[in-house]
């Protein structure tokens, strides 16, 4: 009771923060090795972050603390990453997942940092845990804690498949040690901006000098190039990093990297040709996590009609065309619409266009024309032609549209209708002054 009650008045002290306990349902991947060929061997697992730093209101029933299962059981397999871990950047979005029944994708498997073989102890395990869409994405190496009163407990279990052994409640009992994350795994921007790639670490045992080595790598359809090599540390960067570039203005804050854990990218003017997977790598210590971060060029096209009217003088049938001009990726789609005047309904006429062929610019960026005959008969004076562009840059499809305009009377009918007019004046004067 007097353990509670102190509580109570610890986290009534330190207002606004409210801490959680998150558990997401993973797979526990393994190497098949040589006996199922290349597969990898998938086992449901349990992932539980302890006391999470949760920083909004959340309602306390929202709060749900991690209950373990009532007889432990040596085959269950549940990460318990303790509160003692390094923090966990926006680790309040994944609670915020379990809210909203957002999909979390979670593999562990076993990791052998640099200095360690498979079987020393403590173990070590690698989580990634990625929410699903535009979500955080971590990467974690996790520690397990050496319990030696477990040890010396002989009816403490042993994790039949780990054979490692497990508190009193079933789980096997582990610290993050370091954690590579990414804020915005997936990015999308225009040409000619400047974008930054997200990319981040926390580390829990701090060398007494920090050295952090940091590559940027560009991977896209078979090929692949290191963007970025910067070997950071705390002395160094006084008098400049070593750093490597394979493209011109690309940077990373080498004090930021080292002081802060940001390893994010930032890249000058984007080109179609930047677009593709990036991945940051981190070398810290004994630890060398990666992190993914999609880039996708977005360029909407130009749209415009080659005319701004239509004015049928005979029964001669007109071509109309709409140029999408210089967007990216390749994916357009172009419909033709007809709203006549004397129907309700606009009916599409994309099937009786064609389009030409995709030209492509010196700037990676595609053109397409889409072409449209036009009859008089069908189309009196009124009708509205649409043509409407869905491309993936553009929100909502583009739109431009152009009418039919009664024809206007040719130059040879104004004469005769002149010379009438002054006739049948001449005549009526005439008329008059008798
Ligand atoms: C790194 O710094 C940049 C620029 O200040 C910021 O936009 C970004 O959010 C930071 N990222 C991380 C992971 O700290």
């Amino acid at each position: 009771m007097f353990k509670i009650l102190v509580v109570a008045w610890l986290s009534a002290l330190v207002q606004d923060v409210q801490f959680a306990d998150v558990v997401l349902s993973c797979s526990f991947i393994e190497d098949g090795g040589t006996m199922t060929g290349s597969h990898f061997a998938r086992t449901p697992a349990t992932l539980v972050l302890k006391d999470l730093p949760m920083s909004s209101d959340l309602a306390p029933e929202a709060i749900t603390p991690y209950i373990p299962p009532k007889t432990p059981n040596a085959d269950d397999l549940i990460f318990e990453v303790k509160a003692s871990s390094v923090e966990i950047p926006e680790a309040e979005a994944l609670l915020h997942a379990d809210c909203n029944e957002q999909e979390v994708i979670c593999e562990l498997s076993r990791y052998n940092p640099r200095g360690t073989t498979p079987d020393s102890l403590p173990a070590y395990f690698i989580g990634s845990v990625q929410l699903e869409g535009d979500g955080v994405s971590h990467t974690l190496v996790l520690q397990t804690i050496a319990d030696e009163e477990a040890e010396s407990n002989a009816a403490s279990l042993t994790q039949s498949k780990l054979q490692l052994p497990l508190s009193d409640w079933g789980t096997l009992m582990t610290n993050a040690v370091f954690v590579v994350f990414t804020r915005s795994p997936s990015v999308a921007a225009h040409l000619g901006e400047d974008v930054v790639l997200d990319c981040g670490y926390k580390q829990r045992d701090v060398p007494t000098e920090r050295r952090v080595e940091l590559e940027w790598r560009w991977q896209h359809r078979g090929h692949g190039r290191t963007v970025l090599l910067m070997k950071a540390s705390e002395t160094e960067t006084e008098n400049g990093t070593p750093v490597q570039m394979s493209r011109e203005g690309v940077s990373t804050d080498s004090t930021l990297l080292v002081k802060e854990g940001n390893a994010s990218l930032t890249m000058k003017k984007l080109a179609v040709s930047d677009e593709g997977t990036y991945i940051c790598t981190i070398n810290s210590g004994p630890f060398q996590t990666q992190q993914i971060v999609q880039l996708h060029v977005r360029q909407p096209p130009k749209v415009f009609l080659s005319q701004k009217e239509v004015i049928f003088q005979d029964e001669t049938p007109q071509q109309l065309s709409c140029n999408c001009e210089r967007y990216f990726p390749l994916d357009v789609a172009v419909e033709w619409l007809a709203q006549r005047p004397s129907e309700e309904e606009s009916v599409s006429l994309t099937k009786q266009s064609s389009l030409s062929s995709h030209r492509q610019h010196s700037d990676g960026t595609f053109s397409l024309s889409s072409f449209l005959f036009v009859r008089p008969s069908e189309n009196p004076p009124g009708t509205v032609f649409t043509c409407r562009v869905s491309h993936p840059a553009l929100q909502s499809p583009s739109d431009v549209s152009l009418k039919v305009l009664e024809p206007e009377p040719e130059a040879g009918e104004y004469y005769w209708m002149i010379l009438i007019t002054l006739v049948l004046s001449v005549m009526f004067l005439y008329q008059a002054s008798r």
